[in-house]
């Protein structure tokens, strides 16, 4: 796997060929680190799957670089969607749609929608433009983990989860620490309305704020498949428990209002709950890190992102797909 920490004009367009190529590419987002593939090549998309270790079932997320390119991939998009896109894009938001004959049972988990994004990362953009320059439709691109464990924000967490299974000619993209650090919003688009089925950092308010509509979450009849909305997901090894009573040795994460209690390791002390976003998953890491086995945890409290917060929290809180990853 070659490393391109200096993100120039060359070395991105170095990187968009080799996903042209058919090869992968770790990139940063906004959110979290993406295994980037090409969207159309089977074979490369094959070896996202073996990678993460994922069942080839859970669908992939579409990036483009604009919301005109979404129309290669989607069709009877409703308006809600188009203004939807308009509105939050390029950002942190993702939306399921009808799928083109482009978009294939491969990418898709055998489904008839299409999951698209347009990232707000810099580098992002320009990787996906350069790739698009050369005839790219499309880079699909999973958080670059292994299955069921936390999304890494760095591409030291991408090169730690995947460093051993990607191969020469593969690309890990340094940009830096992600700004928001929890996974898109992403809002079911198939229906007469849109509905939030994985909440994220484009929140329920922010959307009835910018638009007017009143906009309804997951219902638990909703049948589209995501792997986020498994029960448990996002784990570390360290066993994430919330609990403000903690004993010696185990791992602390609260606001920083909240004081340290005696001989716990205190692993993040965020300000805002924008920051609760941003160091969370890099908490879970620094638990693994230092071997620690119960990392206790006061979730932050409100709507909004402190409520996409606690859908991450109670993901890597529950039990039943230990060891999954
Ligand atoms: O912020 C993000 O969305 C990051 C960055 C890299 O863009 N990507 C990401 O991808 O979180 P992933 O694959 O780790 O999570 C995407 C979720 C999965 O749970 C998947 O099942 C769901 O989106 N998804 C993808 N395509 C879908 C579809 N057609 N229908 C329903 N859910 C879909
Ligand atoms: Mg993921």
């Amino acid at each position: 796997m070659q490393m391109i920490s200096n993100c120039t004009d060359v070395e991105l367009k170095k990187a968009a060929k080799a996903l042209k190529d058919g090869h992968l590419v770790v990139f940063p987002t906004e959110t979290v680190y993406g295994l980037g593939a090409d969207a159309t090549n089977k074979k490369v998309v094959d070896r996202i799957y073996s990678v993460k270790g994922r069942p080839t079932d859970h669908p992939l997320i579409v990036h483009v670089s604009g919301i005109k390119k979404i129309q290669q991939w989607a069709i009877e998009i409703p308006d809600f969607a188009i203004e939807l896109g308009r509105k939050f894009w390029p950002g942190p938001l993702t939306l399921i749609l009808k799928r083109s004959k482009v978009a294939e049972n491969y990418i898709t988990g055998n489904q008839d929608y299409v999951a698209l994004r347009v990232p707000g990362h810099p580098v992002a953009l320009e990787l996906i433009r350069n790739y698009e320059n050369i005839g790219g439709l499309g880079v699909v691109a999973p958080s670059a983990n292994r299955f069921g464990a936390v999304s890494p924000t760095s591409a030291g967490d991408a090169t730690e989860e995947l460093g051993t299974f990607l191969s020469g000619e593969d690309f890990i993209i340094d940009g830096g620490n992600c700004e928001l650090g929890i996974e898109s919003t992403i809002i079911d688009c198939t229906g007469l309305t849109p509905i939030i089925i994985r909440p994220g950092c484009i929140t329920g308010q922010q959307i009835e704020n910018s638009t007017g509509w009143k906009i309804s979450a997951i219902s638990k009849k909703n049948e589209i498949k995501t792997s986020g909305q498994l029960v448990s997901h996002y784990s570390p090894r360290a066993e994430i428990i919330k609990s403000s009573k903690v004993f010696e040795g185990e791992g602390f994460i609260a606001m920083d209002v909240f004081s340290t209690p005696l001989g716990a390791i205190r692993l993040a002390s965020p300000k805002t709950i924008e920051e609760y976003a941003k160091i969370l998953y890099k908490a879970f890491r620094a638990a693994d890190h230092q071997g620690i086995a119960k990392v206790k945890i006061i979730p932050p409290s409100g709507i909004g992102l402190a409520a996409s917060i606690v859908d991450r929290i109670n993901k890597a809180s529950a039990k039943s797909l230990k060891g999954k990853d």
